[in-house]
């Protein structure tokens, strides 16, 4: 028997020689290494040899299909370089056309502000930590000094999970409290961070509201810290984010965490204050809500708000890309779809 493993062998390897195109060699295949094929036949012979020679006569069988098909593929591959010349030569495969273009990834535009934001931040000595989307409404709400019932709380729709007590975060103010508790130490340390992210309001959607947006809250906590640090702070960083000369302005409002509460405008850069259709011919433009920390807020994050006291702010980047790149509808950042974002 084993004389015919060989002479299969030396058949098949001859045959194999002579091949010199596909078709031909998908019907070698066929013919030696296919289910009905000539090693097959070769496997179907066991069961008539005496039962001493079988595994013998079987592992020399085996060896052979190895063989063959290593054998095939390595003329496969010489057929397919020997036909890719040949196209070559004759001109069939033009070398000089232009490559498929390499598509690009890019940072989504929010990312790319969000980033801007944390570096100029993070060189003015602010870590960034990155507080909770699901929150508690006891952080997002009732510790930031507005109990349940509180009419503030009517500022922002919220979407509520199953549970009542569970909600997604309406402002990245949450983190507020839970820096104090991570990193005060029981209200004896200082603390400046700031707290980027996502946030969720159940709105109508339109062209100037989204039920998701990032913000990037910023905090500060010392023994000395008064308003004109606050002032100060936001200054420098609208002049390292917008311009060398940006002007800041800080208008009273109302937060119920902060006490006295700031809006803040800056000097519109696309028009340098001259009034454009941006800045709806005002000279400036939003950018922040901010002010002192309330003292019933410090208390909540662990401080004697006798011994401590501190500022916080809350800034909205998509609104500031929007501005930079003139996109008029804030639906385009989370829509998904290739064509805006491409762009970037
Ligand atoms: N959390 C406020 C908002 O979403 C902004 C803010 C943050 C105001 C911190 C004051 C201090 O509108």
């Amino acid at each position: 028997m084993t004389d015919s493993i060989d002479e299969l062998r030396e058949d098949a390897l001859r045959a194999l020689e002579e091949i010199r195109d596909d078709d031909a060699l998908r019907v070698w295949r066929s013919q030696f290494l296919g289910r009905r094929g000539a090693v097959g036949k070769l496997f179907g012979a066991i069961g008539s040899m005496p039962q001493d020679e079988r595994a013998a006569y079987g592992q020399g069988v085996n060896a052979l299909q190895r063989e063959l098909d290593a054998a095939y593929t390595e003329r496969e591959a010489l057929i397919q370089s020997q036909m890719l010349a040949r196209d070559l030569e004759e001109g069939e495969i033009d070398i000089s056309l232009p490559a498929h273009p390499q598509r690009r990834g890019g940072l989504h535009p929010a990312t790319r502000t969000h980033r801007e934001f944390q570096t100029i931040w993070a060189d003015m000595g602010f870590q960034v930590y990155h507080s909770r989307d699901v929150e508690a409404d006891d952080f997002n709400f009732t510790l930031l000094n507005l109990p349940p019932h509180h009419p503030a709380r009517d500022m922002q729709d919220t979407f509520y999970t199953k549970d009542s007590r569970v909600l997604l975060r309406t402002h990245t103010s949450p983190g507020q409290i839970r820096a104090m508790r991570e990193f005060g130490d029981g209200g004896t340390k200082p603390i400046r961070v700031i707290l980027p992210g996502m946030c969720y309001r159940q709105e109508q959607v339109t062209a100037r509201s989204e039920i998701q947006f990032t913000q990037v809250e910023g905090l500060a906590i010392g023994r000395n810290i008064r308003m004109s640090d606050l002032k100060g702070t936001i200054a420098e960083f609208a002049k390292r984010m917008y311009h060398p000369e940006a002007k800041v302005r800080f208008r009273a409002s109302y937060f119920p965490f902060t006490e006295p509460s700031m809006e803040v405008d800056v000097e519109c850069f696309l028009c340098g204050g001259e009034g454009c259709r941006v800045c709806k011919y005002t000279g400036w433009l939003e950018i922040a809500g901010s002010g002192m920390v309330h003292p019933t807020v410090l208390r909540n994050g662990g401080y004697d708000p006798n011994v401590w006291s501190g500022f916080a702010f809350g800034m909205g980047p998509e609104r500031i890309t929007m501005l930079k790149h003139g996109i008029q509808d804030i639906r385009y950042f989370w829509g998904n779809d290739l064509r805006f974002l491409q762009q970037f």
